[in-house]
């Protein structure tokens, strides 16, 4: 079966490749992904806090400083326990490229706009195929708009990409009031793909202790859903490779992201859950499928359940809809 696929300009065998996680932190997991089968590997992201923890020799527990990056708080390491400043995250770049024949995608999430630039210019010199900008921010003002936020954004991915020759992707929340429009402004500025979607960690309340829990879940199949509706309305719509990631967890959960218009699924959860043999599995599973299916290749079937091959997708979205709130009555 054909698998092959194209993202952030890569000639990939099959579109599974290892999200951003522990995964890429040690070298005998990246080489354990690579014999799985793994197309490619995205490493952990280097956040702007650990280089400044970096330059200011700090080592400090992430949760005990005042954070705007809700999602970077529960997975992201101590400095103490992942010794991984930015120098040595370069290092783990070039350490990563002499281990492995598979592409590697490097992840940033800074919060200055210098740091974005000089650290993608480092990620590259290192020897990263391409680079994931894990963009996050979370607004506390009113006064800040959400033109602002937006404008920020987009000023990031067009600085970068005036820094680096690398294909860049850039990795989303879901949180857009039209997402379509800001993906039309990454691209505009030169942004190559868009990673459907970033997940958050929500802190939770302890009500007798008062304090704020972090918690770290993995996620599920259900977490699919609201990536495959975005999916299904940017594929054909946006020149941008579209990479899915969150609850992708069986051959049928990937199928459905192909069909939705995923040219590329980042697999974490399920890999950390069962680990990197799972990743041949899916893949084996898919191919498998799509034989007893009859189709000839992976381009075939994706986008094949994208918004633009519906007939009239906006009539199908409003019937579900009403069609569902209709099928709901109280217990009597
Ligand atoms: C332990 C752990 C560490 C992660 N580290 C990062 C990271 O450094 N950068 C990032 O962009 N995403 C990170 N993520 C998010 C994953 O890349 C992925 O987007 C998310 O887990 C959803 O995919 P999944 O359902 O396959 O787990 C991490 C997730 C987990 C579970």
């Amino acid at each position: 079966m054909d698998l092959k696929t194209t993202y952030l300009g890569l000639e990939l065998p099959h579109p599974f490749v290892v999200g951003a996680s522990p995964i890429a932190a040690r070298l005998d997991r990246v080489r354990l992904a690579e014999d799985a089968g793994a197309a490619a590997i995205v490493m952990n992201s280097l956040f702007e806090e650990q280089i400044i923890h970096h330059e200011e020799g700090l080592q400090k527990h992430v949760l005990s400083h005042e954070d705007s990056f809700a999602e970077a708080t529960s997975y992201f390491p101590s400095a103490d326990e992942f010794d991984l400043g930015p120098d040595e995250y370069l290092e783990r770049i070039r350490e990563i490229k002499q281990a492995v024949d598979i592409p590697v995608i490097a992840s940033l999430n800074g919060t200055n706009l210098g740091t974005w630039t000089e650290y993608a210019k480092y990620m590259e010199e290192a020897g990263a195929d391409a680079l994931e900008l894990n963009l996050y921010y979370q607004p506390r003002s009113a006064e800040e708009s959400s033109e602002q936020v937006e404008g920020n954004f987009v000023e990031i991915v067009e600085k970068v990409r005036q820094s680096v020759k690398l294909p860049l992707a850039v990795k989303l929340s879901p949180f857009f009031s039209s997402l379509p429009n800001f993906i039309k402004r990454i691209e505009d500025k030169g942004a190559n793909a868009a990673v459907i979607f970033n997940r958050f960690y929500q802190p939770d309340i302890d009500i007798e202790n008062l304090e704020a829990v972090p918690s770290l879940k993995l996620s599920d199949s259900s977490e699919l859903l609201l990536r495959l509706r975005w999916l299904a309305i940017l594929s054909g719509r946006t020149q941008l490779d579209l990479a899915v990631t969150g609850g992708v967890h069986t051959a049928e959960d990937a199928i459905k992201a192909v069909m939705a218009g995923a040219d590329c699924i980042q697999l974490v959860s399920t890999l950390l859950r069962h680990g990197l043999p799972q990743l041949t599995k899916l893949r084996n599973e898919m191919a498998q499928w799509m034989e007893e299916k009859e189709y000839d290749s992976l381009e075939q079937m994706k986008g094949s359940m994208s918004y633009q091959h519906a007939p009239n997708p906006e009539a199908i979205e409003r019937a579900n809809y009403l069609r569902i709130l209709q099928s709901w009555d109280v217990e009597a």
